[in-house]
Order: structure tokens, then C-alpha cells, then sequence
């Protein structure tokens, strides 16, 4: 499980808690996907370069440190994506945002791209693809294929809860590619939906069942 990175701080946990209970309505379930969203983010880019700049207080001239490097792109895969992007948009308010939408084929199985609207610069810059249900890890692992067939080679991963078999599946199509989570449930039904997990994503998010 080495580029797996499971989230399971107090705050996290807790909340995931009250997303995962069927009592939970659309708006607290989608203040809580932002909340989670944005607090995995803070971690996942504790990493990320900076450098010494020269500024001047009101004080005195003194220096001080400002993100450097590539700049970040966010890329929801729909619908269910859309429901972690404003948080992290809080945090990284400059952050340029990609739409992916994927269905499968009935018949032939493949993936099949419906929507991709990416930043012009897409390839330079450090990709986050959001994915809060990561079951089969299909769409996950077709999206990030998408992006990689556009020259991205810079991208992580930012789910909710995944299946063993979604983390089995992607580090075997997409080994470079760091996955976080905040939580690997016990696996999937014969309906592949995570068990115990939440439900479905998008319906809660967007109140649609
Ligand atoms: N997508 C969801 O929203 N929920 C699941 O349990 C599986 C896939």
C-alpha cells in the first residue's frame, strides 16, 4: 500500500462518520465532502515547494516564503468530483479546474469520454483528479489514462473511501500515481457499492434519489 495514504485523523474520521449515516440530508453531506476535501488537501500539499521572497511589513523590510514550482490543477471526474472542489478551491483559490466525464460502454466495456474541457496547460501543471467513491477504481483509472494520453504525467488521486479492490486495480494500471483516502471500507456488494460506505455520491451530493 506504499502510494496509498489513508487519512485517519480525529476531525476526518468523525465527519466521514455523519456523511456515512443514511439520516444525513444533501447539505450537510455536501458541507461535510468540502470540509474532508479541504483538510486532505492541506496534507497532501504540505509537500510543495517553496521559496524565500523579500517583502516589506509595516515594520521593516524581512523575508518570508510563497509557493513555488508547478502551479496546481483540479480535475473532478463527474458528477461526484464536483462535490470536493469548492473546498479545495478555498484553500487553493488560484488553482485552475478540468471537467472529465466518463461513462462505459454497455457493449464493448471501453471507456468512453463524453466530456474533457482541461486547462491549455494542463501538462505542466501538478494535477489533483477528485474521485470521492473509489469502488472498481474504473473511472479513476480511465480518467487518469485520459489525462496521461494529454501528456499529464503529474497526478495524484483525492478520494473519500475506496474498496480493497479499487487500490488493487489502480496501483496495478497506474503505479505512479499517489492515492488518499480517508477511509478503505471491507469491500464491494454484488451491486459494486463500497460496503459499509455511504451510499451513492452523487445522488447525496446532488439529492437526486
Ligand atoms: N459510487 C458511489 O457513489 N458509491 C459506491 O458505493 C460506489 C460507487
Amino acid at each position: 500500500m506504499s502510494n496509498v495514504h489513508v487519512f485517519d485523523h480525529p476531525l476526518i474520521l468523525h465527519k466521514l462518520a455523519i456523511m456515512r449515516d443514511k439520516r444525513t440530508g444533501s447539505k450537510e453531506f455536501r458541507e461535510l465532502l468540502n470540509e474532508i476535501a479541504m483538510l486532505m488537501v492541506y496534507e497532501i500539499t504540505r509537500d510543495l515547494p517553496t521559496e524565500e521572497v523579500d517583502i516589506e511589513t509595516p515594520l521593516c523590510k524581512a523575508k518570508a516564503h510563497m509557493l513555488s514550482g508547478k502551479p496546481i490543477g483540479l480535475v473532478p471526474i463527474l458528477r461526484a468530483g464536483l462535490g470536493m472542489l469548492e473546498g479545495i478551491l478555498n484553500l487553493l483559490p488560484t488553482a485552475k479546474v478540468g471537467h472529465i466525464g466518463l461513462y462505459r460502454d454497455p457493449e464493448t466495456l471501453q471507456p468512453v469520454e463524453y466530456y474533457c474541457k482541461l486547462p491549455d496547460d494542463a501538462p505542466s501543471r501538478e494535477l489533483l483528479v477528485l474521485e470521492p467513491m473509489l469502488a472498481t477504481g474504473g473511472s479513476a483509472g480511465d480518467g487518469i489514462a485520459f489525462l496521461k494520453n494529454r501528456g499529464c504525467h503529474s497526478i495524484r488521486l483525492v478520494s473519500l473511501i475506496a474498496a480493497p479492490e479499487a487500490i488493487a486495480y489502480l496501483q496495478k494500471r497506474h503505479p505512479d500515481v499517489d492515492i488518499f483516502v480517508a477511509a478503505v471500507d471491507e469491500g464491494l456488494n454484488e451491486h459494486a457499492y463500497i460496503v459499509p460506505g455511504l451510499g451513492d455520491a452523487g445522488d447525496r451530493i446532488f439529492g437526486t434519489r
